[in-house]
């Protein structure tokens, strides 16, 4: 029998990344063959982001461009996923109506069966999860057990997504509540993995041959659970996933600065496989722009938490996220963020210009009042102040041998790669061949190789710099030769 075709889209953040490949997993362990033509597939899926303005615009053009294909082949099933799904159902059904299946991310568990619905019923099928109960701490809820777990629990069926780096879920939703943020209204509230659970998801994809696992969380550093009566928090998973043979690199995003204990950094300092880095938001370098965010921190203690965790981490980096043009920032305040960024000297920032989402407690009690033209001068800035300090971070890394995970060609080899083969340019072999890899920092590094490289660790010397980007060359070394801290080519490759 003909399989039927999915075509997936993915927008936003990691988390969606995992989504969407959990729900590719379950659905080509049955009856789905991946296609990567949307016009004829059979099903449709579009996961969602709803973190800014911006990216449910794109969606809904997205969605605007299946309408014809829709037409000429009713029986497509077109479905909305994740965030916008969650945050707004009514209105996407309004905009578009061919949508058949509107799936909250705390639902996708229920995805194959929801198609069958549509195709079955010819009705639109709809799983929200709104009546999720806030009322409960989050080690109360951490024990119950969640429908959508599910999903996660189905990985062993259908591995897709890049073998060597994976992602794993640690903890679902978020109880902070910013006043800008929409995601406690998509996702829900916090609820940790069992520390169980999560470990055997690591030891089975590193049985399949990952190196790297991610941990996600919306605030991973508040992760609490419970085992046999005793609390584990995120300290002891790290610990615990560090005792997995085989597994080289662990990181995790995203840490909320204000529940960042020592045991954290502890364990980061002591943990060989735990790496380097850190994506620690701070949003703002202003005392009162904080507080009108409720972030539950000021400037000073995350300048406090940067210092303890650079003084327990030696050679850690930091990243880190900025919105600029938040309700009533002032020149002033703007400034005690370019100051704070110019300080902590960070390896790479994101800066976001502020975009009111609905029903959050910015948009009903605050005014979206700084001009669009300021947010994106305030954005060139920050970038530019932080483009310097990447430059000069990166250049001190010249003359240096590093560690890293080759990912595979480089983004630029790849672009030479598809112009040689569909307008027949010819490129030098040296850019076409091009790979990239990973520091234990997160630093991107580019060098000369052959591409039976991907997947494993080497070590690199630095030659040049750029802000964004390292260039590398391999280093020779004799039989038996070993760096100090780094793993032989061709040994610990698992799978
Ligand atoms: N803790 C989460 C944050 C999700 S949103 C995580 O990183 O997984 C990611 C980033 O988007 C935030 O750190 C913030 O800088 C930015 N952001 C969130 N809401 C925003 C809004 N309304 N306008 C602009 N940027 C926003
Ligand atoms: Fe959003 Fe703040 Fe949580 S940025 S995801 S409400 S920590």
């Amino acid at each position: 029998m003909r399989k039927r075709t999915l075509y997936m889209e993915t927008m936003g953040c990691q988390m969606n990344v995992l989504d969407s490949e959990l729900v590719v997993g379950q659905l080509t362990s049955g009856d789905y063959a991946l296609t990567d033509d949307m016009t004829t597939a059979d099903v449709v899926l579009i996961n969602t982001c709803s973190v800014r303005d911006h990216a449910e615009n794109k969606v809904l053009s997205r969605l605007g461009a299946l309408k014809k294909p829709k037409l000429n082949n009713p029986g497509m099933i077109v479905g909305i996923i994740g965030c916008m799904a969650e945050r707004d159902p009514d209105g996407l059904v309004d905009k578009m109506p061919h949508v058949d299946l509107i799936c909250g991310p705390g639902e996708l568990n229920k995805i194959p069966a929801m198609i069958e619905d549509a195709r079955e019923l010819r009705q639109r099928s709809i799983a929200l999860s709104q009546s999720l109960s806030r009322k409960s701490t989050p080690i109360e809820r951490a024990l119950e057990f969640d429908s959508v777990e599910a999903l996660d629990l189905s990985r062993a069926a259908g591995i897709v997504g890049n073998p060597i780096q994976a992602y794993v879920r640690v903890q679902r939703g978020c109880d902070k509540f910013c006043t800008f943020c929409v995601v406690p209204f998509t996702r829900g509230p916090e609820r940790s993995r069992p520390p169980g659970q999560i470990v055997d998801e690591a030891k089975m994809l590193v049985d399949r041959g990952a190196l790297e696992i991610t941990l996600l969380g919306q605030t991973v550093n508040s992760y609490i659970n419970q085992d046999d009566g005793q609390r584990v928090p995120f300290s002891e998973l790290l610990a615990r996933l560090n005792d997995i043979n085989g597994l080289e690199r662990i990181r995790f995003v995203t840490s909320y600065p204000g529940d960042f204990g020592d045991d954290i950094l502890m364990a980061m300092r002591d943990l060989p496989k735990v790496c380097e880095y850190l994506h620690l938001p701070a949003q703002s370098g202003s005392d009162p722009v904080l507080k009108r965010m409720r972030r539950q921190y000021s400037v000073s203690e995350y300048v406090e938490l940067v210092a303890r965790a650079r003084e327990f981490v030696p050679g850690l980096t930091l990243a880190s996220d900025f919105i600029v043009g938040f309700c009533g920032e002032t020149d002033e305040e703007f400034a005690r963020t370019v100051q704070l960024v110019r300080d902590t000297r960070f390896k790479n920032i994101f800066v976001f210009k502020y975009s009111e989402r609905p029903n959050t407690v910015a948009e009903k009690r605050a005014v979206d009042d700084v001009a669009d033209a300021v947010k994106r001068v305030r954005n060139i800035e920050l970038l530019s102040v932080q483009e310097r300090i990447s430059l000069a971070t990166n250049r001190e890394l010249i003359g240096r041998t590093v560690e890293i995970l080759v990912e595979g060609y480089s983004k630029r080899a790849m672009k030479a790669q598809e112009a040689e083969q569909t307008r027949g340019e010819e490129i030098s072999s040296e850019i076409s061949s091009q790979l990239v890899g990973r520091t234990r920092t997160d630093r991107i590094v580019v060098f000369s190789g052959e591409i039976g490289l991907a997947g494993r660790l080497i070590n690199v010397r630095i030659a040049g710099a750029t802000a964004l980007t390292l260039h590398g060359e391999i280093v020779e070394r004799r039989e038996g030769e070993r760096l100090p801290g780094t793993i032989p080519i061709g040994v610990n490759i698992g799978g």
